[in-house]
């Protein structure tokens, strides 16, 4: 298991990899082309913008020549300069946009493989929306980011250093201060107040991922909520949410409404007392009436970038949390990994040990201790035990869904830590307690056991477990939609296409997790008999907690709070008359209640010979 950085430590640098990650590698060099010529154009254009006053300016001072064309040309490349200015930033747009476009979905991508990198432990503290909303949320802010960043606020930092060199170069210094300090101002102020006032949005934004996460969360629970007729607590829950994302969302407009004031007092300042001094030297004779108008439109084209430069900063300041925040996704948790030069496993015999094997879930006292277990190849093997006592997560163990804290679990020698996960998963097929099923086909759900099996292997499938009378009720056939998780499904006929499934990948061994616990009796008789063909020649393990169902495995492993206290066959373990004989006993007792129960009419002489039997 590779545990990488906390939080804390993303590099101080995130912002430089992510842009060189995503934006200028993206695998091919033609995307570099394409970044360079979008700073050419983009420099080009902003030089066009800056020419563009000059020529107004040049021709308000020509306007008193009336016979000369020289005014009519500066006007026409007035004109023409401004053309070309907005022409050159929108080729530069419309370069730079498939860039973006990539880069989100690479780290969208990227994102959504993480997820089947993360460990257990993971998924089952988060809540789903939170990811999905760290997810989505950080690559739409990605793109935000390299927008802003790269096509917005870089800009406008070369824009006024071009009108500044213009102004100082052309003019005099002091009027060059004066523009210089205003502007200074006004993005000092900006960033204090949107640095105070991000403090109210990362807060709202919070409650924002809190809100989407109950919407997902009742979604997921509904049936759950209606059958408990909590429709009104989950909505108080709800609106209890809303109420504190309104709160946050209130304070954070509050800072927006005083940053606005607050700019536009600085904007309406800088302009009365430069346009004054600018004033003061046409009457001096040192301006002209045309360098009046020009420092004019400096400052009027300045000022509106700026204005969307405290928008710019404020989405920057937003997209930068996001970002970081799917970064931190992306870096912060522990995965199951290959360990480093693993083989891909290779089943000679289908042999199963564990040794001295110990394992405790994460913030949870010891679960599994010291369990040592041979199962021989090609053998069905039963591991029974109470609710509880870890059966499921021996199985888990096993598949490397979770990694031993102490010992070894090999496979015919080769042990599982050392060889790849896929190859481990591709030889081991389990039928799950709970078996969940995507929201499509039966035909799919059960295809996806193998998508390379054919069409008719699948059908073949289909009818092996018992699903064909389902599939001829239903008007859509194996076409049918089973609904989300497969709630339009009954549990028997979920475990049913989950045994399809298992058909179809044909593993070398198999996991049999209470797979029958949702059939009734007669459906239950029918699929264990499949289950026997299907595991003819196989290793088998069948975990349950239903004695009667495993009496003839060639092996029985008894679990007890997560320790293995017996194991032999079913009779030897009888005979032995330890844990697992009084297993067996309560079972039969409360088999026989339920049976009196239902049919008083059962003679002691029957009574016998149930008892004596095999239920
Ligand atoms: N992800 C988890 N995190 C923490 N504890 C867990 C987790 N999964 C299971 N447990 C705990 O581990 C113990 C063993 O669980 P396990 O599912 O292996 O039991 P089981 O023997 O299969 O029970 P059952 O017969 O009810 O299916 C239980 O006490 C359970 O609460
Ligand atoms: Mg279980």
């Amino acid at each position: 298991m590779r545990k990488v950085n906390s939080e804390k430590s993303l590099p101080r640098s995130w912002l430089r990899s992510l842009i060189f990650h995503y934006l200028w590698e993206q695998n091919n060099s033609f995307s570099k082309f394409h970044l360079i010529s979008c700073y050419i154009l983009l420099f080009l254009g902003k030089a066009a913008a800056v020419g563009v006053p000059y020529f107004f300016k040049t021709a308000v001072d020509t306007l008193h020549q009336s016979i000369s064309l020289i005014p009519y040309a500066l006007l026409i490349s007035y004109g023409f300069l401004r053309g070309l200015a907005v022409t050159l930033i929108e080729i530069q747009e419309v370069l730079f946009t498939p860039l973006k476009q990539r880069a989100v979905r690479l780290i969208s991508t990227k994102a959504f493989s993480f997820l089947y990198e993360l460990n257990m432990d993971f998924h089952f503290e988060k809540r789903i929306g939170d990811v999905s909303t760290i997810i989505e949320k950080g690559s739409r802010s990605l793109e935000k980011l390299l927008q802003y960043s790269m096509f917005s606020l870089i800009p406008t930092l070369i824009e006024i250093l071009f009108v500044l060199l213009t102004v100082f170069i052309f003019y005099d210094s002091i009027s060059a201060f004066l523009i210089g300090l205003s502007i200074s101002l006004y993005i000092f102020f900006t960033i204090c107040l949107t640095n105070w006032r991000s403090k109210f949005a990362d807060l709202a934004n919070k409650e924002d991922i809190k809100c989407n996460s109950s919407i997902v969360e009742s979604l997921l629970m509904y049936e759950t909520i209606k059958q408990f007729s909590n429709e009104s607590h989950e909505i108080k829950r709800h609106d209890k949410l809303q109420a504190a994302y309104e709160q946050k969302t209130n304070k954070s407009k509050y800072g927006i409404a005083v940053l606005s004031i607050g700019q536009a007092i600085i904007i309406a300042g800088s302009l009365s007392i430069i346009m004054c001094y600018c004033a003061f030297k046409v009457g001096q004779h040192s301006y002209t009436l045309g360098d009046f108008i020009l420092v004019n439109s400096y400052l009027m084209q300045l000022f509106q970038p700026l204005n969307i430069l405290s928008f710019t900063y404020r989405e920057i300041k937003e997209a930068v949390y996001h970002t970081k925040q799917l970064l931190f996704f992306l870096n912060s948790k522990s995965v199951v990994e290959n360990s480093k030069n693993a083989l891909p496993l290779k089943i000679y015999k289908g042999q199963i040990t564990f040794e001295n094997v110990f394992f405790n879930y994460k913030n949870s006292c010891s679960l599994l201790r010291d369990i040592n277990m041979l199962i021989p190849p090609k053998t069905r093997v039963a591991i029974v035990g109470e609710s509880g006592s870890g059966k499921t997560t021996l199985g888990r163990l096993l598949t490397r869904v979770y990694q031993v804290d102490k010992g070894i679990i090999s496979i015919d020698g080769q042990n599982i830590k050392k060889v790849t996960h896929q190859s481990l998963r591709e030889e081991i097929g389990v039928v799950p307690q709970d078996v969940l099923l995507f929201n499509e086909s039966i035909f799919y759900n059960v295809h996806y056991g193998n998508f390379k099996a054919t069409h008719d292997e699948v059908k073949q499938a289909i009818e092996q477990s018992n699903l064909g009378e389902l599939i001829s009720r239903l008007p859509e056939g194996h076409h049918t939609i089973v609904g989300e998780r497969g709630v339009k499904l009954s549990g028997g006929e979920r475990q049913r296409i989950a045994i399809a499934r298992i058909l179809l990948k044909n593993p070398s061994i198999l996991i049999f997790d209470e797979a029958t616990s949702a059939l009734d009796n007669h459906t239950e008789q029918i699929i264990q008999k499949q289950f026997k063909e299907i595991a003819r020649n196989k290793t088998t393990l069948i975990i349950t907690h239903r004695l009667s169902t495993v009496t003839d495995c060639d092996k029985i492993f008894v679990l007890k709070k997560g320790i293995l206290v017996e194991q032999g066959t079913h009779e030897g373990l009888l005979s032995a008359q330890g844990y697992y004989y009084d297993l067996w006993q309560t079972q039969q007792d409360a088999y026989l209640q339920q049976l009196f129960s239902l049919q008083p009419v059962v003679s002691p002489a029957e009574y016998n010979v149930v008892k004596g039997g095999n239920l």
